[in-house]
C-alpha cells in the first residue's frame, strides 16, 4: 500500500512518471511505457503544448474527429466538425442536415450573451441598509475593477450588473452578489473570476472604511468568489420548419402529417417525464458536446448549463419542443451555453483551431447558432429512428463493426458480417461464432471465403 502512494509525483519528469506508474500500477510495465510512447506527437514541440494542457501527462487519448456535411444555417452552409467516439453520432447528425437542407436549413436567434458571477459572503448586518448603499458600492467595485475590465471594455464587454441578493433567510447572513458579464468573444472566465475575487477585496475595504457602518457590521467574510456555469440568459434558439406535407419522405409507413404527429407525441414526452427527457437531452448533447469539444471549449461547463435549465421549473425536462399547427411542422431548441472563440484552447490546440477556421472563424454567438444547430439535427435524427425504423437499426451496424475490429476482422470479414447480419441480432458472441466459422471454412478452403 504504502509504495504505491508517491508525494511530488509532478516533479518528476515525463519518463520517470511513467517508469513509476508502470512499475507500481501496471501488471506488464514494458509494454505500458511502449503503448504510452506510440500515442505521444513525433512533433516534440506541439507535444510540449499539449502536455502543458494538464498535469502529470504522460501521452495523449486519441478520439474520432470527424465532419458533419450540409448545415445549412441561416442560410449559410457549414461542414461542422465534431469530435466524438459513439457511433452513428456522426452520421446521424449528418443525415438530418442533408435531410433539412432542401427544406431550408436551420434558423436561429440569439436570445441573450449574458455570463453570470457570484460572490458569495458572510456579513452579520441590517441588509436593508446595504441594499441602500448599493448604488455607492456599485460605484466603488467598479471603480476598484478598471484595471481588469478596461480591455474588455474597449471589446465591448464587462460588467453589465452588480445585484445584492439577501440569502438570509436560508442560510443565516448569507450574502452574495450575483453580477452580469458581457465578454464578447472570450468564454470569460478568467476575466469573470478575476473581476469577482477584487470585487470582494473591495468591498471588504468598503464595509471596514464606510462610516455608516456599526463596529459588527465592518467585517465582511468572503466564501467564495466564482463564476456560475449557469447563464439562462446566455441562450440560442435553433428551429426547423416545414409544411407535414413535406415530412412525407421522413418514413415508408406514415405519411408528413401522422409522422409530424407521432414525433411531436415522442417530444411531448420528455417534456412532461425527466426518465425520458435525460435520454432525449443526452442526444441533443450527443451532438452539442461533439462541436463544442472540436472548437476547444468546455463541455462540462455546457452541460451543467443546459441540464440546470431544464429544470428550471423544478421538473426536469426536454430542452426541444415540437408543434404542429395549421399544416406547419416546427421544431426548435433553446439552449443555454457559454462559448469563447477566442482565446484559451482554441489558440492552442492545433485541432480546436481548425475547426474554428472549417467555421469561418465564427464569433461567440455564430458558434451558439451551429452548435444549437447541431444538437437540434442530432435531436431530430434520433426521436425520427425512434419513432420510425427503431434506433438499433442504423446503430447496430457501426456497433458491428466496432465488435469485428475488436475481435481483428479484416476488410473481407466485414463485407461479409454486413450481408450476414443485415437480418439477424448483433451480439458479441454471434459476431465472435460468425468469425469462428468462417476461419474455419478458409482452413477446409483456403480459397473460398463465406
Ligand atoms: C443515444 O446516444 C442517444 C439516444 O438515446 C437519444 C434519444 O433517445 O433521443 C438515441
Amino acid at each position: 500500500m504504502q509504495e504505491k502512494s508517491i508525494s511530488g509525483l509532478h516533479k518528476l519528469s515525463k519518463e520517470e512518471k511513467m517508469h513509476w506508474l508502470a512499475v507500481h500500477y501496471t501488471t506488464a510495465p514494458e509494454e505500458t511505457l511502449e503503448v504510452l510512447r506510440s500515442f505521444w506527437h513525433e512533433d516534440e514541440e506541439l507535444q510540449r503544448v499539449m502536455d502543458g494542457f494538464s498535469e502529470n501527462t504522460l501521452s495523449n487519448y486519441f478520439f474520432p474527429y470527424g465532419i458533419a456535411p450540409n448545415f445549412l444555417i441561416d442560410g449559410r452552409l457549414y461542414a461542422v466538425p465534431m469530435v466524438i467516439e459513439e457511433s452513428s453520432v456522426v452520421a446521424a447528425a449528418a443525415s438530418a442536415s442533408k435531410y433539412w437542407l432542401s427544406k431550408g436549413g436551420f434558423k436561429t436567434t440569439v436570445l441573450g450573451t449574458t455570463k453570470l458571477g457570484q460572490l458569495h459572503f458572510s456579513w452579520s448586518g441590517d441588509a436593508a441598509k446595504l441594499q441602500k448603499l448599493m448604488p455607492e458600492l456599485r460605484h466603488q467595485l467598479l471603480e476598484d475593477v478598471q484595471p481588469i475590465t478596461t480591455n474588455m471594455e474597449k471589446r465591448g464587454g464587462g460588467v453589465l450588473s452588480i445585484e445584492l441578493l439577501d440569502m438570509g433567510e436560508l442560510e443565516p447572513h448569507y450574502f452574495q452578489l450575483r453580477v452580469s458579464f458581457e465578454t464578447c468573444d472570450s468564454m470569460g472566465a478568467n476575466f469573470i473570476n478575476s473581476v469577482l475575487e477584487e470585487f470582494g477585496r473591495s468591498l471588504q475595504l468598503f464595509m471596514s472604511s464606510h462610516p455608516a457602518m456599526h463596529a459588527h457590521e465592518r467585517e465582511v467574510e468572503i466564501i467564495m468568489a466564482i463564476l456560475s456555469n449557469y447563464t439562462p440568459d446566455c441562450i440560442v434558439r435553433a428551429e426547423v420548419s416545414c409544411p407535414v406535407e413535406a415530412l412525407d419522405d421522413a418514413c415508408i409507413n406514415l405519411d408528413g402529417s401522422g409522422f409530424a404527429e407521432k414525433f411531436a407525441k415522442a417530444v411531448r414526452i420528455a417534456e412532461i417525464d425527466p426518465y425520458r427527457a435525460a435520454t432525449h437531452n443526452k442526444g441533443i448533447y450527443n451532438g452539442v458536446d461533439a462541436v463544442v469539444i472540436a472548437t476547444g471549449n468546455d463541455f462540462r461547463a455546457t452541460e451543467a448549463c443546459g441540464h440546470t435549465y431544464a429544470t428550471r421549473d423544478g421538473q426536469y425536462r426536454s430542452l426541444s419542443h415540437c408543434r404542429v399547427e395549421e399544416g406547419v411542422f416546427t421544431f426548435w431548441l433553446d439552449l443555454p451555453i457559454a462559448l469563447g472563440t477566442v482565446g484559451g484552447l482554441t489558440k492552442l490546440h492545433p485541432l480546436a483551431h481548425l475547426s474554428l477556421d472549417i467555421l469561418g472563424q465564427p464569433s461567440a454567438p455564430e458558434l451558439m447558432s451551429i452548435i444549437a444547430a447541431t444538437g437540434l439535427a442530432q435531436n431530430f435524427a434520433a426521436v425520427r429512428s425512434l419513432v420510425t425504423t427503431g434506433i438499433q437499426k442504423g446503430h447496430m451496424k457501426m456497433h458491428l463493426m466496432n465488435i469485428l475490429n475488436h475481435l481483428g476482422g479484416d476488410t473481407s470479414d466485414c463485407l461479409a458480417a454486413e450481408l450476414y447480419f443485415q437480418d439477424r441480432v448483433v451480439s458479441f458472441s454471434a459476431v465472435r461464432e460468425f468469425l469462428d466459422r468462417r476461419e474455419e471454412e478458409k482452413q477446409k478452403a483456403p480459397a473460398k471465403a463465406i
